[in-house]
């Protein structure tokens, strides 16, 4: 692990193996370890660099909101500081909304995306709604209530009752953002912007990732990305929810690793 200081805010990131550049952002509430199966399967024959966004994992927090742009900023500087000018960039969930961010802002800088269990659209009211009242709990109670209702929707129920350590491993990874984190993080996707209208404008190989039964960010929204996105496939994952790359390592590496050997510059 090697820490970036980025105003003033120190991050955490990984920079493992060799090869092409994949660079990968976790979603919200975790930390880059969501990332570990892939990175151990990529890095035999990739560059496979993670970081922890800030108020995340072993990062510093900041204060908020921590807004999708903030985080699309940090990622350029961190593969500055690592003199990468291109890589394949991937993210899931809300790490989904820093990668379609990071885009629109550094669209040079990008070789082909990876949008896994995801969505291009902004909050609607009733979701900022429910944004403000998570971080008025965690304000009053920590993380523990917030982790508690958001477990069921992250994996499917198969996974539930039959892989209890990762049920556990999840759960801790949770629990382990900084609250203040977690209400700027939240702060951020409430007010980020809908990034339908950027999608046709897509022009790098995309491969999108869905669990079939992730009710956060369900199928129809990957399906409108790849309808949108003219050089996309879209790969969905049975007994998958949100949290499809952990839940079905076998099959979400798999689809990767023959993506990245389809495109250009490998
Ligand atoms: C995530 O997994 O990053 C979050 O569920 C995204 C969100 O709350 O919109």
């Amino acid at each position: 692990m090697a820490y970036i200081s980025i105003d003033g805010v120190r991050i955490a990131y990984d920079d493992v193996g060799s090869g092409p550049p994949v660079l990968l952002l976790h979603g919200y509430p975790f930390n880059r370890s969501l990332w570990l199966e892939q990175v151990t399967a990529l890095a035999q024959t990739c560059r496979v660099i993670t970081l922890d966004f800030r108020g995340h994992g072993q990062s510093e927090s900041s204060p908020g909101p921590t807004t999708m742009e903030r985080l699309a900023q940090d990622v350029a500087l961190l593969l500055d500081s690592l003199a990468v000018s291109k890589a394949v960039i991937g993210g899931i969930s809300m790490g989904g909304y820093v990668t379609l961010s990071f885009y629109r802002h550094f669209r040079d800088r990008v070789s082909s995306l990876l949008l896994v269990d995801t969505r291009a659209q902004a909050d609607t009211e009733e979701g900022k709604q429910v944004r403000a009242n998570q971080i008025q709990t965690i304000r009053a109670e920590g993380m523990a209530p917030i982790v508690d209702a958001m477990l069921p929707k992250l994996l499917h129920p198969e996974t539930v009752s039959k892989r209890p350590e990762l049920v556990k491993r999840i759960r801790e990874m949770m629990l382990r953002t900084a609250p203040e984190g977690a209400i700027a993080a939240l702060e951020g996707m409430a007010i980020r912007s809908d990034q339908s209208d950027l999608l046709r404008e897509v022009t790098v190989p995309t491969l999108i990732i869905a669990g079939r039964d992730d009710p956060i960010a369900p199928v129809t929204d990957s399906e409108r990305m790849h309808h949108a996105i003219s050089d996309s496939r879209l790969v969905v994952i049975d007994k998958a929810a949100h949290l499809s790359n952990v839940e079905r390592v076998e099959e979400f590496n798999q689809a990767v690793t023959r993506f990245l050997d389809l495109s250009p510059g490998r």
